[in-house]
């Protein structure tokens, strides 16, 4: 995920500050490295290049440069590769104003369009267009702050912004929608950037800036704006402001993990930022349409993945299924010879990676491809082996993920393939727009809804990990439909996680065998999506087996549950009658179950034993 910083400060050495915060920031992952500083002779200096803080250091002599203003970045892609060109900080077309960006513009495509025939562009991100509309509004006679105003008007989707500008050389711009960023102050001057650690070893006074802020930081000053939905905006005032200041008190090894003691349970709990990133990056994007032409137009369809990338698949097969009416086929990447000699022209596969560097599917992938199929990838990383293979990708843009366990991408690759499937409804025509726009409407608030989700799932997983904490056999986590491909992936998690044995299978199979292992106090989670009510019989068979059975159910969905003192009730969030969002209300369940339980019995859930975050073996 990218990381931005900036520096306004009474004296010469801001670049010396940026650069230890963007030593700071590198946890967070990334692939390119840039600074802008304003010299004391009043020259804008911007250095940026891909590769890593060191190298970058080095090769630009980052460390020569002087001044009392300047912003930095790590970028970890998201439009464009991860090249030189594409590094941020990004500037106007007379290099006077450069801009450090950390979010996703969703009205991109439509904004450079437009900008395209006035100003020279020469990256492809997002970023740089917010430099050349300030430009445009600095041209049209308004000073900076309501030319930032206006720019921010113009912008959909999110983003956290450090700006400077050549001809006011003490002022730090910012502003902040739906990423975080954080003001810190100190005797000498003020910073910004997108997380606490960037800013440990300049200050620990700190304010956490809300949506719809902007404004300046200089010597001596800040100056916070607000906007509000009407359009127009106020200045907030300076006693509010000082009320805000709060002190951390964080070690630098707890900061680099944003403070939670885990990256796993950090990376659960940025679900609703991956989300809405996923849907911001995602909607206006032209190449989702351009994938859904080619998955309408396709002789059959496959989806391939491994792991949780196929858990995610999955999903993408029921709703292709029960919004659209298509069959999709799912393959596990590493079953993928025995379909191969049936793979011809005209056979589409969508290919699901996060990393985009697994061996098993890259190796499908290349199969398939040998075969005459057409590729699209769905991955998380931008100039992957995956990415690279494919004729078309679709970005999900989550940011990097640290911990080994699939959590976040998870969730963002549902949401992506979720958009997919309605987009493609669209094209076939069997969803009309006022269908889609509500389908669409719904998938925007998935952010929200995770959110919700993982508060009220948080303490009940805490209180069933305590009660399985001298468990060691196995249980089952059943669904049907919707319900059994999400059990899949929360068998995954306590599988790898916690180290119990999970098995997730059709609720109706029971009968067919699995019941036969059933026995007192058995433990087994049912998980109540609305397509199967049916589902309670499957719980009352279990608990008649003497099995602990716990029903997990969203908050507006009516059971016929009976009375019976082995089956509880988890009562979830509301989804308000939306199946498209039900994974998002029940998935987080799990990966908390499954992080609690293995901190409790002392394994290290970022590292679980025998995995590896990539598998780039056979
Ligand atoms: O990078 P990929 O999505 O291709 O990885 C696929 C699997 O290796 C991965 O999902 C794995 O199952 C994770 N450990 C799940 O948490």
């Amino acid at each position: 995920m990218c990381g931005i910083i900036g520096l306004t400060k009474k004296s010469e050495d801001s670049v010396k500050d940026v650069l230890r915060g963007l030593a700071m920031l590198e946890y967070r992952g990334y692939d390119s490295v840039g600074i802008a500083v304003i010299t004391n002779d009043g020259r804008l200096i911007v250095r940026k290049g891909a590769g890593d803080l060191a190298s970058v250091r080095k090769r630009l002599g980052l460390d020569e440069l002087r001044g009392r203003t300047a912003i930095g970045h790590t970028r970890w892609a998201t439009h464009g590769a991860p090249t030189d060109n594409n590094a941020h900080p990004h500037t106007d077309c007379k290099n006077e104003i450069a801009v450090v960006h950390n979010g996703v513009i969703r009205n991109y495509a439509s904004l450079r369009s437009y900008l395209e025939r006035n100003h020279e562009l020469r990256s492809e991100t997002d970023t740089e267009l917010i430099a050349h509309l300030i430009e445009e509004e600095l041209r049209n006679g308004k000073n900076f702050i309501k030319a930032l105003a206006e720019t921010l008007k113009k912008l959909e989707g999110s983003y956290a912004l450090a700006i400077i500008y050549k001809k006011e050389p003490n002022r730090l711009y910012f502003a902040k929608m739906k990423s975080p960023l954080i003001l810190g102050v100190f005797d000498e001057g003020s910073a910004v950037a997108s997380d606490i650690p960037a800013l440990l070893g300049i200050t620990r006074k700190l304010i956490m800036l809300e949506d719809g802020e902007f404004g300046y930081v200089e010597p001596g000053g800040i100056s916070i704006y607000k906007l509000v939905p009407e359009g127009s905006f106020y200045k907030i005032n300076e006693e509010n402001i000082m009320n805000r200041i709060k002190v951390v008190e964080w070690s630098p090894e707890l900061a680099s993990r944003g403070g939670y003691p885990h990256f796993m349970i950090k990376e659960i709990y940025e679900q609703p930022q991956a989300l809405s990133d996923t849907y911001n990056g995602l909607i206006e994007d032209p190449s989702l349409k351009e994938a859904s032409k080619m998955l309408s137009f396709s002789k059959r369809i496959l989806v391939v993945g491994a792991g949780t990338s196929y858990h995610a698949g999955l999903i993408f097969t029921y709703f292709m299924s029960r919004l659209i009416g298509k069959i999709v086929i799912p393959i596990i990447s590493s079953e993928f010879k025995f379909l191969e000699p049936a793979i011809s022209k005209g056979d589409l596969v969508l290919a699901i990676s996060q990393s985009g560097e697994t061996f098993d599917t890259l190796e499908a992938v290349r199969s398939f491809k040998k075969r005459g199929a057409k590729i699209i990838a769905l991955t998380n990383v931008v100039g992957s082996a995956l990415d690279r293979e494919a004729d078309l990708t679709l970005y999900i843009r989550a940011g990097p993920e640290i911990g080994v366990a699939a959590t976040k991408t998870y969730t963002s690759q549902v949401l992506a393939l979720e958009l997919l499937a309605v987009e493609t409804g669209r094209t076939l025509g069997v969803i009309d727009n006022k269908e889609y726009e509500k389908i669409v409407e719904t998938l925007e608030k998935a952010s929200n809804y995770i959110q919700d989700s993982i508060e009220v799932s948080d303490p009940v997983a805490k209180y069933m990990a305590k009660l399985m904490n001298d468990y060691k056999g196995s249980l089952y986590i059943l669904g049907r439909g919707l319900g059994h491909y999400i059990a899949k992936e929360a068998a995954l998690k306590i599988k790898e996680i916690s180290y119990l044995h999970a098995e997730a299978y059709p609720a109706g199979e029971s009968k067919h065998g699995p019941i036969a292992l059933v026995e007192k106090d058995f433990p087994v989670f049912i998980i109540a999506t609305s397509d199967s009510p049916e589902i309670v019989g499957n719980a009352i068979e279990m608990a008649a087996r003497g099995a602990n059975v716990w029903i997990l159910k969203s908050g507006d969905l009516e059971l016929e549950i009976p009375e019976d003192e082995k089956i509880r009730t988890i009562d979830l969030i509301s989804t308000d009658g939306n199946i498209v969002l039900e994974p998002f209300i029940y998935i987080p369940f799990f990966q908390l179950l499954s992080y609690y339980i293995a901190v409790a019995k002392g394994y290290n859930p970022d590292k679980p034993r025998n995995l590896a975050k990539t598998v780039t073996v056979e």
